[in-house]
């Protein structure tokens, strides 16, 4: 697929049919790990996730998470995207800007994905939930993690969900910010 296809295409996917194969996974995994990083720090670390307690345990801190602060019917869904997909935690070592680098990897990861006929979804922890699940994957103390990454086919592909875009180039300012109508 050519890149502007993948860019235009790509959408974050919430439910899956089918988990890619361990070679495909790598490939995106590899696409990932191109990111950017300052000094070339490369200060990422993916961990494949595939014991099926590990992910149940992980899906239920997504869903208790998001119990506090979105409907049910929402904090299920987030919990249920754990389902027929590849699982990826995204992790990133201490430091200045790594965090950043690590959400570079999830972009990569994303345009692989959509180029394989595939797709993801950052599944993202914060707070006491974001700790458990560090503690579970068995982190070390300086190293943190970014974000859950499903991936897998779309349930219901080729169809792309829609999403809202703000108008084109009301974002774009030239020499200075500008407010405009
Ligand atoms: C930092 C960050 C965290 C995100 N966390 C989640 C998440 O936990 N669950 C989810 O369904 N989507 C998550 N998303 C995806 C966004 O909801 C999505 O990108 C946005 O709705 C726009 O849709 P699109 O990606 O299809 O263009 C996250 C995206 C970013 C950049």
């Amino acid at each position: 697929m050519e890149l502007y296809e993948a860019i235009n295409r790509r959408r974050t996917i919430r439910g899956f049919s089918l988990a890619p194969e361990e070679e495909t996974l790598r490939k995106i995994i590899m696409a990932g790990s191109m990111a950017l990083s300052p000094d070339n720090r490369q200060p990422w670390e993916f961990i494949i996730v595939d014991d099926p307690e590990l992910i149940k345990r992980i899906s239920e801190h997504k869903y208790r998470q998001n119990q506090k602060i979105h409907p049910e019917v929402i904090a299920l869904s987030q919990r249920n995207a754990y389902a027929n997909c590849a699982v990826v935690a995204v992790c990133y070592k201490k430091g200045p800007g790594n965090h950043w680098c690590a959400w570079m990897c999830v972009q990569n990861m994303a345009l692989a994905a959509t180029a394989e006929g595939l797709g993801i979804v950052p599944s993202t922890l914060w707070a006491e939930d974001q700790a458990e699940v560090e503690k579970l994957l068995g982190l070390p103390e300086d190293f943190k993690l970014a974000t859950m990454v499903l991936i897998g086919r779309q349930k219901g592909y080729p169809k792309v969900p829609k999403v809202k875009r703000r108008p084109e180039w009301i974002w774009l300012h030239r020499n200075k910010f500008s407010t405009k109508s």
